[in-house]
């Protein structure tokens, strides 16, 4: 029996391009659909931008374009990532499509319809000069426990502790510098408290096999009631006030949906968008109870896939003419991975240490290496998984070239020299049991496939090919061939090695598409499915041998790994503060000061503990949130530039007397994830301690 499956991945923010973790998560998700595909099942595997939201239309805003100018730029760029790895989905569209609109508040009317929307006034912070509403990372100001400037609206991160946006000292909006007033405002909210949703929710996320179980523990957690009898589930805050880049809430003047509201209606509208352009009916497919709907995403995003989406679709059903409720479908299953780091670290952008996919292509390495190295790496657990340059040279040199491709070429070139491609008809005892070998673990490797255990089904593979080069070593097919008399056990020994890659490139071709599609052109064959597997190709006529992949080299990994090139700083950028008057800036005693010693602060990850001779006659101890930046050797005896007059600070870890200035993008502009480089200032030569700067 086939299956029909309807595969997504998370819809990526469309405010920057794809990093390795995002080509992690298509990897994963195509070679899952490419499996399915082999099996005879049909796929429809679609994605699109997630377009909306304030950030973007704040990045937007600042690039001075429209918001829909900004993510038509992005959406531009997405092709040639996802061509260039061989992702192969059906379709890529926007949340900020047309279809997503009407299926957005189609879905709202019928939440609504079902009584499970509620309005409440909140308070918020609320610009008075941009006239907007602030997202907690818009407002900062003085951490309300140490009085660390400069903290953002929900933790410090001098002293580490956890606050609302509105327990700052001096608040200020990071969009205009204006002190944020208190506002009200009517909020629209989906009731997942209700009684409905709980008991629907409990009921769908412990369904046997449907979510993965370290996801389901998590899950478990957040019904868990605490000693007060409080059930763990809120309701979910849902609308936005204008200006926010969105779609409008229907017979609500001024109000939008939350972007995570739309974004995962944004995978059916897709999907819709696919359909309408086969002519199949969108409404009959979701309709059609045969049908399996499955996310991939990533593990910070469970609660949206996992809670809000299933009862946003179970309460947005229709009514039968018998009267009967018809809910929608819901997922069948959320895939959900770890996250991509390199050499164990988390991947960052600015410090130089992420790999950028396009550059990774551009230097000429195979697409088709970091997938099987990638796939070498996943299993169906919620790990993160590491981008090590070493490993990564030795898998795909001494595996998959040194084993697996290997042996077509050993092979090839007798049989096309001396047999003229024809393969042996029968190879034998030793050969056919071999063969049969191989085959015998094609039902492990598939349940391998489609249990995502990719790296077991890799391994396993490897196994087998380990097997297939023993017995070439064993054989000798170059001392046969020189041998007299030896034609026949050549024709075999060579056919046999043949079979044997046929059946190891039926295994390995959700991962290596492109590769196993070159060996069909080979081998003169049809594209191969799994149950191709199960019969041998008898006397066919394969092809000349064409080199079919390079061993990867050193120097380009190294090339990969070079910090990157200054590059073009994220869309936007901070915007200029609001304006002072020359005044204003002379109160300012800005001073050259001399490093006479660093060190790292116990306890702190982000400090470093500066002694600055600033011409005094004594020395100043500086606390600075430079050490993710900066070695302390690399400063001590450097001269820079430092804010003199500052009130000292009492911190944790001592007294602060003054103020060392860096330069950084704001966390605003930067894509989420990727961390702010950070630069200190070093006067030109002839500038002395104690000199003031003006
Ligand atoms: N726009 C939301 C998703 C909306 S889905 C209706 C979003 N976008 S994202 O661009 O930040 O992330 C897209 C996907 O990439 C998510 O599944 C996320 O977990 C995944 N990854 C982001 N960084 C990653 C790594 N470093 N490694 C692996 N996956 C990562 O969230
Ligand atoms: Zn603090």
């Amino acid at each position: 029996m086939t299956r029909k499956l309807f595969v997504t991945t998370a819809l990526p923010y469309a405010n920057a391009p794809f990093h390795l973790g995002h080509m992690l998560e298509y990897i994963q998700a195509d070679i899952w659909v490419r499996f399915q595909r082999m099996q005879g099942n049909t796929v429809h595997f679609v994605c699109a931008d997630d377009a909306h939201g304030a950030a973007i239309m704040i990045a937007a805003e600042k690039a001075g374009l429209t918001p829909q100018a900004f993510v038509a730029q992005i959406a531009a760029g997405r092709r040639q990532y996802l061509d260039g790895f061989h992702i192969g989905f059906d379709n890529w569209h926007s949340t900020d499509a047309a279809e997503n609109h009407e299926l957005a508040q189609t879905i709202y009317r019928a939440l609504r319809k079902q009584g499970l929307i509620a309005e409440r006034t909140i308070e918020q912070f609320y610009d008075p000069v941009k006239g907007m509403f602030l997202p907690d990372r818009y407002v900062i100001g003085e951490c309300p426990k140490c009085g660390s400037k400069d903290q953002y609206g929900d933790n410090c991160d001098v002293c580490g502790s956890v606050y609302a946006p509105t327990d700052l000292k001096h608040p200020k909006s990071t969009l205009t510098g204006a002190t944020p007033v208190m506002k009200s405002s009517e909020h629209y909210f989906f009731q997942l408290s209700s009684q409905r949703c709980i008991d629907f929710l409990k009921a769908w996320t412990t369904t046997p096999g449907r979510l993965q179980p370290e996801v389901l523990n998590k899950i478990k957690e957040w019904f868990a009631t605490d000693e007060l009898g409080h059930v763990g589930l809120n309701d979910w805050d849902i609308s936005r006030d204008a200006p926010y880049f969105g779609i409008e809430i229907p017979d609500a003047p001024g109000k939008y949906f939350y972007v995570w509201l739309d974004a995962p209606v944004g995978y059916l509208a897709s999907l819709k968008n696919l359909l309408d352009r086969q002519g199949e009916d969108f409404e009959a497919f979701m309709a059609d109870p045969a049908v399996e709907q499955i996310h991939f995403i990533g593990k910070d995003i469970i609660t949206f896939h996992t809670l809000f989406w299933p009862a946003m679709l179970h309460f947005s059903g229709t009514t039968s003419a018998a009267g009967d409720y018809l809910p929608r479908k819901v997922p069948s299953h959320i895939f959900v991975h770890g996250f991509l780091q390199l050499s164990g670290e988390k991947m960052s952008k600015s410090r130089g240490t992420g790999i950028s996919p396009l550059k990774y292509l551009e230097l000429g390495l195979d697409a088709e290496w970091i997938r099987y190295y990638i796939a070498a790496k996943l299993s169906a657990k919620v790990e993160d998984i590491d981008f090590n340059p070493d490993d990564f040279l030795a898998r795909v040199n001494s595996d998959l070239v040194g084993k697996y491709i290997n042996i077509a070429s050993r092979a090839a070139g007798f049989l096309s020299k001396r047999f003229g491609g024809v393969l042996s008809a029968d190879v034998g005892v030793e050969g056919r049991m071999l063969l049969d070998g191989l085959r015998a673990h094609g039902n492990a490797i598939e349940t391998l496939y489609e249990e995502r255990e990719f790296a077991k089904a890799l391994r396993e593979i490897m196994l087998l090919a380990d097997r297939v080069n023993a017995y070439v070593d064993q054989h000798k097919p170059w001392e046969l061939a020189k041998a007299a008399g030896q034609e026949a056990v050549l024709h075999d020994v060579c056919s046999v090695c043949i079979e044997a890659f046929r059946l190891l490139t039926i295994y390995l071709k959700p991962v290596l598409p492109a590769l196993a599609a070159q060996v069909e052109a080979f081998l003169r064959i049809e594209p191969l499915r799994f149950t191709d597997a199960q019969r041998g190709l008898g006397a066919h006529t394969i092809g000349e041998y064409q080199h079919l992949m390079q061993r990867v080299d050193a120097k380009q990994v190294d090339a990969l790994l070079e910090p990157a090139q200054i590059e073009l700083p994220p869309p936007g950028g901070e915007a200029i503060a609001a304006e002072i008057k020359v005044d204003d800036f002379a109160k300012i005693d800005l001073r050259i000061a001399k490093i006479v010693d660093c060190a790292r602060v116990e306890g702190s990850t982000k400090l470093l503990r500066l002694t600055l001779d600033v011409g005094e006659g004594k020395t100043r101890n500086v606390f600075s949130g430079i050490q993710s930046a900066y070695e302390p050797a690399d400063l001590i005896g450097k001269l820079t530039v430092m804010v003199a007059n500052l009130a000292p600070r009492k911190m944790k870890f001592g007294v602060s007397e003054g103020m060392v200035l860096a330069a950084s993008h704001g966390d605003a502009g930067l894509p989420k994830g990727a961390e702010p480089g950070l630069y200190i200032l070093e006067p030109w030569p002839g500038a002395e301690p104690g000199m003031r700067v003006r």
